[in-house]
């Protein structure tokens, strides 16, 4: 009688284990998805992003892993002030080789700038910003937002104090890296990557 009871309590285990294994292989897809989805965009739309999908985007980057846990290694900044961001674009415009300017933003109305303490000797506080913005950008992709990590540009903005100024950026750190975010013009879907990060298996 025990030998049955058991053996009922295993077959309805089964049911829920199958579909457990199912969501979890749907999860894992739908995940890779995401991944072969993101992809940097370098034309925006004027649409703003809303407030929604911007709070998911920030609790994404500001739950990123950090070393040692030292969260106060990190800051974030959420530009959205039309002035501001126009400020900073017209103060950081690039250069083509053709002598064209390029707004270094690409259009976007939403730019999130990753500021540390240090940097130290080991220049760790990149490898934390670089989590958080992985982790945004990801986001954004999954919700069908546009993104690109901004480096290039942040040389020129550090040589301008009045423009960091207007950015409010707490005493003690330095921007090290930037991601705007917003709609893309072309289609995010997933697609072939640029390129592949050789491998070696031992
Ligand atoms: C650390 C880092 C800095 C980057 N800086 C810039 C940048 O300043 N401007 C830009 O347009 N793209 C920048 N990118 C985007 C790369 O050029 C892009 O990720 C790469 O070409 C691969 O293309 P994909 O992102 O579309 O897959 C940067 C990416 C990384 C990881």
């Amino acid at each position: 009688m025990e030998a049955a009871g058991w053996i009922l309590l295993r077959l309805g285990f089964l049911p829920f284990r199958f579909f457990r294994q199912r969501k979890v292989i749907k999860m894992s897809e739908e995940f890779m998805n995401v991944i072969r989805s993101r992809c940097s965009t370098r034309a925006f739309t004027q649409g703003m992003v809303s407030e929604e999908d911007l709070e998911q985007i920030i609790e994404a980057g500001r739950t990123a892993p950090i070393a040692g846990a030292d969260y106060r290694m990190s800051h974030m900044t959420v530009l959205r002030d039309p002035e501001i961001l126009a400020k900073i674009r017209e103060g950081c415009m690039l250069k083509r080789k053709d002598g064209t300017a390029v707004d270094p933003m690409y259009g976007a109305q939403t730019i999130i700038f990753l500021s540390a303490t240090g940097p130290s000797e080991d220049c760790i506080e990149y490898c934390n910003v670089a989590c958080a913005i992985e982790n945004m950008a990801l986001t954004a992709t999954s919700l069908g937002l546009g993104s690109v990590y901004l480096w290039g540009f942040l040389k020129k903005l550090r040589k301008q104090p009045d423009l960091i100024d207007l950015l409010q950026i707490p005493e003690g750190y330095t921007i090290l890296s930037a991601l705007a975010v917003g709609y893309s013009k072309d289609p995010i879907q997933p697609h072939e990557p640029k390129g592949r990060i050789a491998v070696n298996y031992v």
